[in-house]
Formats: structure tokens, C-alpha cells, sequence
């Protein structure tokens, strides 16, 4: 994100503080309640944006190093991604040519070799099969033809993005689109380092997981004990980039930051940034921290999800920030803190930790009773305020993309 840009929307978010505004759809709109519930609708989902979709499932973090791996069992069909001698990254069916057993069933690891557990056929991690057991009992075997599967893979700007089907492409400068590539490529989410990842599956659907996201009207409500040492309430500036968009909130540091020279701002820390990559990812941006959230329907079950979350920490975020003095005085539950030389600080284990549980134990499980009231069948909608909306895009983009109508706006009879 260009200087300027930053300078933009931190002004924005203070003069809204300032105002007490905040972004505004100018509309209210009206979301079936079955758009949570409908079997076919989910069926319909699940074709189109996750079978059939390209998908962001790591960055290239998660692949620090020639022979790292990760697996992603959400789509349908196991896939297994490596990072080959050459630097390379790949993405395959993760299923052995023999009978299809998969070469790992764990989530990341580092293999040079990667070893068949039923009957030990070997491949390398660029595909290639190098070794068959008593190979003499398959004869004459090609195993240039019996390579793993491969499926379309790009990786670019920090992201290790897949296509499902062999036959599909990716390309990430065109899901990302112009203006956010030039702005995601700015943060150079290449040189993340992977920490951790939690995962959280919940009776919930996948849509109203991402709606969780979409909005911080509920922060000092619902977040009243959590989120709202880190971040002001309902504040918001909201951008679209395409099917993708943009939310940053207002972090309390921002009220330090701004009694401080305007060229020490720093938008890393004075704001947390929420980009929503279509069809089903969050990325969250705080602080020297990304956070990548991936959110999964469960295939069999309407209202049921799996959100994967991880994080990773950004060294040159940091180096940046070290360099900025600034006089901290926050409360002590804030989550930023000054040390001795009033450098700011950023405990990142403890925000992700934090992150992690109000997302569980606050988001979802109001949203879990959310997708019993609407399961239950009285309700016949939701409501989307002006003051949401992300939650009209998000909404209105999958509804286009099943060519299906943007949502009917509310009036009063
Ligand atoms: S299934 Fe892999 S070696 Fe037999
Ligand atoms: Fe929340």
C-alpha cells in the first residue's frame, strides 16, 4: 500500500473518531436466512467456488525451504504441495500411482523423498515416481507416466494458490485484480514467516463464518472483554477490489499514533486491515502479524464449516517499526505496551492467541445460534445495515457468480 494510501485511511479512520461516522452503504439490505440453510444452494456453492475455483491455500512461508510440504484435505480431495529442489512450488493429488494411498497424512513437514506407506513407492517433490518396491513385479511399469498427479499451482506476491481440477488454471494477478495487487504486493507477504495454524470447525455455515469478518459494529458489544483492548468499535473504512474488498479498523494505538509526527504513522500498527480474497478467504493484517484465514464448507453438512487459521510473523514489518520511537501509554491489558526505550512493542503469540479464541468462542459461537435461528425456519431474513458493507458484497459477489440476483434492499411498508 502506497504512503499516501496508508496516510489516507488512518486520517479517514481518525476523523470518524473524531465525527463518530463510519462507512456507510447508504442502503440497507435483505439476506434469505436460507442462504444458510439450502441444500442445493450449498451443493450449487461447493461447485463453483471450491471444486471449481482456484483457492489460496498457504502462503509461501508455509514453504520456507526446498522439500517443505503442506496438505490440505478441504477440498474434496486430498492435495499435497511441495516446494521441489529448484525452489519450485508444485500442488498434487496427494494419492500414490500403486492404489492411491496418500503419501502423508500430515499437515506440513519437510521430505526429500516422499515414501509410500503401503508398499513403498517413492516420489520426489516435484512428482516424479523414483523407486517402485520389487519393481520387477510390475515389469515394464512406465514411471514417467506414473508421476503424481499435478494439478495447476501459481505462486506469486506471497500466495500458494491451487486449482482443484487438472484441467483448471490459476492466475493471481487476475483474482487478485490490478489495484490490490499493487497493494497486496506492497506488503511483500513473500517474506512472512509461518508460526502456527489453529483450525476451528463449528455448526456453522461457511457464509456466516466469513460474515464474522465483515463487519466491527459488534466489537464493543460482543468483543466487550476481548477485542476491544485492540480495536475501536464500528469505526471502518471499506474499499472494493472487484469481488474483493477491504476493512480497516481503527487499532487503539491509532490514538497514540496520531499525537506523533505524521511521517512516523505507521499503518501496520495504527490499523488492522481485513482483505477479503473471493470466494472464502480472510487476511487479516495487524501489527507485523498476517493473519491467513481459509474457510471451508462441510460438504456433507449445511451448516458446518472449518475455518484454518494461520499466522505468520513479518521480519521486515518489524525492522520498519523498530526504527519509530513513540511515547506508549495504554492501559496494561492493551496488548501493546512500551518498553524501556518507549520502542512499541508487539506480543504476537498473545495476539493470535486472543484472535483465536474470540473468533471461537465469541464470533462463532454467536453465529452458531445465528445458524440455528435461521435453521429453525421463522426467521425469513437477515438484515445488512448501511453500516455493513461488506457483508452486502460478500453476499451480493457469490450471489452473481451463481448468476443468481443481488439481494432485494429494505424499505419500511
Ligand atoms: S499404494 Fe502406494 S505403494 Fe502401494
Ligand atoms: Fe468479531
Amino acid at each position: 500500500m502506497k504512503h499516501a494510501e496508508q496516510i489516507n485511511v488512518l486520517k479517514a479512520l481518525i476523523n470518524q473518531i473524531d465525527t463518530k461516522t463510519t462507512c456507510d452503504a447508504g442502503r440497507v439490505l435483505i439476506n434469505p436466512t436460507s442462504a444458510y440453510t439450502d441444500k442445493d444452494l450449498a451443493e450449487q456453492e461447493w461447485k463453483t467456488f471450491f471444486d471449481g475455483h482456484a483457492q489460496v491455500i498457504g502462503l509461501t512461508g508455509e514453504l520456507p525451504k526446498p522439500g517443505s510440504y503442506i496438505t490440505n484435505n478441504d477440498l474434496g480431495m486430498p492435495i499435497l504441495a511441495t516446494r521441489d529442489k529448484n525452489g519450485k512450488f508444485h500442488a498434487f493429488v496427494n494419492a500414490c500411482r500403486h492404489r492411491g494411498a496418500q503419501l502423508t497424512d500430515e499437515p506440513r513437514g519437510e521430505k526429500n523423498r516422499f515414501t509410500c506407506p503401503f508398499h513403498a513407492w517413492t516420489y520426489a517433490p516435484d512428482g516424479r515416481l523414483m523407486g517402485i518396491r520389487h519393481g520387477e513385479m510390475f515389469g515394464d511399469v512406465d514411471k514417467a507416466c506414473h508421476s503424481l498427479i499435478e494439478l495447476p499451482s501459481q505462486e506469486k506476491y506471497g500466495f500458494l494458490v491451487v486449482h482443484p481440477q487438472v484441467d483448471g488454471s490459476v492466475d493471481i494477478d487476475a483474482l487478485l485484480g490490478e489495484k490490490l495487487v499493487d497493494e497486496l504486493a506492497s506488503w511483500e507477504f513473500d517474506k512472512c514467516e509461518f508460526q502456527g495454524e489453529s483450525s476451528i470447525e463449528k455448526d456453522l455455515n461457511w457464509k456466516l463464518a466469513n460474515d464474522t469478518f465483515g463487519e466491527n459494529y459488534h466489537f464493543s458489544t460482543l468483543h466487550s472483554e476481548t477485542l476491544i483492548n485492540l480495536a475501536h468499535s464500528d469505526y471502518a473504512t471499506y474499499d472494493e477490489y472487484g469481488r474483493n474488498h477491504r476493512i480497516c479498523t481503527a487499532s487503539r494505538y491509532l490514538d497514540v499514533m496520531r499525537t506523533q509526527p505524521e511521517a512516523d504513522w505507521n499503518f501496520a500498527f495504527g490499523s488492522i486491515a481485513a482483505y477479503y480474497l473471493f470466494p472464502n478467504v480472510q487476511l487479516v493484517f495487524l501489527g507485523g502479524m498476517v493473519v491467513l484465514v481459509r474457510i471451508y464448507p462441510d460438504r456433507n453438512v449445511v451448516g458446518r464449516s472449518i475455518s484454518r487459521i494461520s499466522h505468520f510473523t513479518m521480519p521486515h514489518v518489524k525492522e520498519q517499526i523498530g526504527e519509530a520511537e513513540h511515547a506508549v501509554t495504554v492501559d496494561a491489558d492493551n496488548i501493546y505496551s512500551a518498553d524501556t526505550s518507549a520502542r512499541m512493542e508487539f506480543d504476537v503469540s498473545g495476539t493470535i492467541e486472543l484472535l483465536v479464541s474470540t473468533v471461537e468462542h465469541e464470533d462463532y459461537l454467536m453465529s452458531e445460534k445465528a445458524q440455528v435461528t435461521a435453521a429453525g425456519g421463522k426467521l425469513e431474513y437477515f438484515l445488512f445495515g448501511r453500516n455493513e458493507p461488506a457483508l452486502h458484497h460478500f453476499h451480493n459477489n457469490y450471489r452473481e457468480a451463481l448468476g443468481q440476483p443481488p439481494l432485494k434492499e429494505y424499505r419500511a411498508a
